[in-house]
């Protein structure tokens, strides 16, 4: 497990790397959180929801607000196609997105190649590429339907260290998973994981929880929290009280 001083040095201060997922319907929706909480906060997520309903005017008009990005897009295609769309959303200056590890090694690999020429060539700030393992929704009889044989627990190691080998920067994953990734993966390779909920918090459809306290304690670098956050009364003050808990 890393030392606290250790985790600083990877990523700044707690309140850096508590991410909010904005599940919302509306960029007034999202831009008014965003106001609230840019000073609170690390990054916001946007997803498909977001996305697909404001589209890149979502990324900008956060980073207006001086809030930086994760694009949870889970990209999955054919590597070109896939490396094509991470190089536009590093030209939006996103500080995070993700791929399907399922999606290849060759996929990841020239996702990789392709951000970091582009980078170097024009200068831009390198985004922290991970790439989904299983997806939590899915159980061993899911899996198993669609041909895999293998544990779910062993296929997440599995697919972590293909993401490694592609030299992607890290995974999304759930907590429950941190220890087995990080023992496979090591110290550097960064873990953002959803599915976390104050002690005392509603669990809303999450399964297997984790408090942002032992979900730090555990080894993961950035907590990604959505509904207690963005649907509180107050927003600002339940963002401090993750925090606070991630200091603990
Ligand atoms: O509201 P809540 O804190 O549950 O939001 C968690 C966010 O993380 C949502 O955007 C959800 O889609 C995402 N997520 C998740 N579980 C996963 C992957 C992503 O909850 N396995």
């Amino acid at each position: 497990m890393a030392s606290k001083l250790e985790l600083v040095r990877k990523h700044g201060s707690m309140r850096e790397r508590l991410i909010v997922a904005l599940d919302v319907d509306t960029l007034e929706q999202a831009t008014e959180l965003v106001r609230q909480l840019a000073g609170e906060v690390g990054m916001f997520k946007i997803g498909k929801q977001l996305f697909t309903h404001a589209g890149p005017q979502a990324v900008r008009q956060i980073q207006e607000l001086g809030g930086e990005v994760f694009l949870d897009l889970k990209f999955h295609d054919i590597p070109n196609t896939v490396a094509k769309a991470a190089i536009e959303a590093t030209r939006l200056g996103v500080k995070m997105f993700n791929v399907h590890a399922s999606g290849s090694l060759e996929m990841m690999r020239m996702t990789v190649k392709e951000v970091k020429r582009v980078c170097r060539q024009q200068k831009l700030r390198k985004p922290i590429m991970l790439a989904v393992t299983v997806l939590t929704s899915l159980n061993q009889d899911d899996l198993s339907r669609v041909g895999v044989e293998r544990k779910v627990a062993d296929q997440v190691v599995r697919l972590a260290l293909l993401t490694k080998e592609a030299g992607m920067d890290g995974v999304v994953a759930s907590p429950h998973e941190v220890a087995d990734i990080r023992e496979a993966c090591g110290r550097r390779f960064i873990i953002v994981t959803p599915g976390i909920r104050p002690a005392d918090g509603n669990r809303n459809d999450q399964q297997r929880v984790m408090t942002p306290q032992d979900a730090v304690r555990g080894g993961v670098d950035y907590i990604v929290v959505g509904r207690p956050i963005i649907e509180a009364s107050d927003p600002v003050a339940a963002a401090r009280a993750i925090v606070a808990d991630m200091r603990l």
